[in-house]
């Protein structure tokens, strides 16, 4: 599924459930354990399938243990991303000469809990959502949202190793493109000098989930 919202030149691999195998390499097992089962399942299974994208890219099984600021560690030349939510995991990887970085989010398709909203939409978001919650049922789109603001940031974080808030991005959706643009409220520079004004990222509801991903161009 995750496949249809990314470009060719990345590689993913994703899970309906914690069922397969997920043995964990110690730095890893050491990154989760004091963590609840949950936690420790999720983490296992997004391992899984980093490892199983890494292949695709015809790269060996290796640790990708979580940073300080809780990115997870890629082998040199490699960037991606893992998320997870209730029934899904997944993980998308390519190499930085194709792919300067990624961000994938996955949420179930349901309302946000009361308040959250308030939290994380900009004034013009709060302005579109309503249009689009009438004009194509079916979405959460304030749950969209969320997912394409998460998704945003799993992909700053990499270039800049800055904090970005929700208050920080604002996000504009095609509905029928199955596209949108995160424009950065605040001027952004990477590690390498670049600027960045936004990303651009692509989008899927299907059976009962929501899917982000963000693709930044080497
Ligand atoms: C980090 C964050 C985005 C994770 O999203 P989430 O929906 O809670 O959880 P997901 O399961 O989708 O993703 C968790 C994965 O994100 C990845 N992740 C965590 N911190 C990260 C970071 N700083 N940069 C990139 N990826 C990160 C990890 O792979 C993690 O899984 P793992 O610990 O098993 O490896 C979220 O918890 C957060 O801190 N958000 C606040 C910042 C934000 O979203 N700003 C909005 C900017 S517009």
């Amino acid at each position: 599924m995750i496949e249809e919202i990314l470009p060719p030149e990345v590689a993913a691999a994703e899970a309906f459930d914690d069922a397969g195998p997920r043995a964990l390499f110690p730095a890893e097992e050491a990154a989760v354990a004091r963590a609840v089962p949950k936690r420790r399942s999720e983490f296992a299974t997004g391992r899984a399938c980093a490892r199983a994208a890494l292949a695709k890219l015809g790269l060996p099984p290796v640790p990708i243990v979580p940073g300080p600021h809780g990115a997870p560690q890629w082998p040199p030349g490699v960037t991606g991303s893992i998320t997870h939510c209730a029934g899904y995991r997944a993980s998308a990887v390519a190499h930085l000469s194709d792919v300067a970085s990624l961000g994938l989010d996955a949420e179930p398709n349901g309302a946000l809990p009361d308040g959250v909203l308030d939290r994380i939409a900009v004034a013009r978001e709060r302005a579109w959502l309503p249009e689009l919650a009438a004009a194509v049922p079916g979405v959460s789109w304030d749950r969209l949202l969320f997912c394409a603001k998460e998704s945003v940031y799993k992909a700053w974080f990499p270039l800049t190793r800055r904090w970005l808030g929700f208050e920080q991005a604002a996000i504009t959706v095609d509905p029928q493109a199955g596209t949108f643009t995160a424009e950065l409220l605040a001027p952004g520079e990477a590690l390498d000098g670049r600027r960045l004004a936004g990303f651009d990222g692509r989008w899927l509801v299907r059976d009962g989930l929501v899917l982000t991903a963000i693709t930044v161009p080497a």
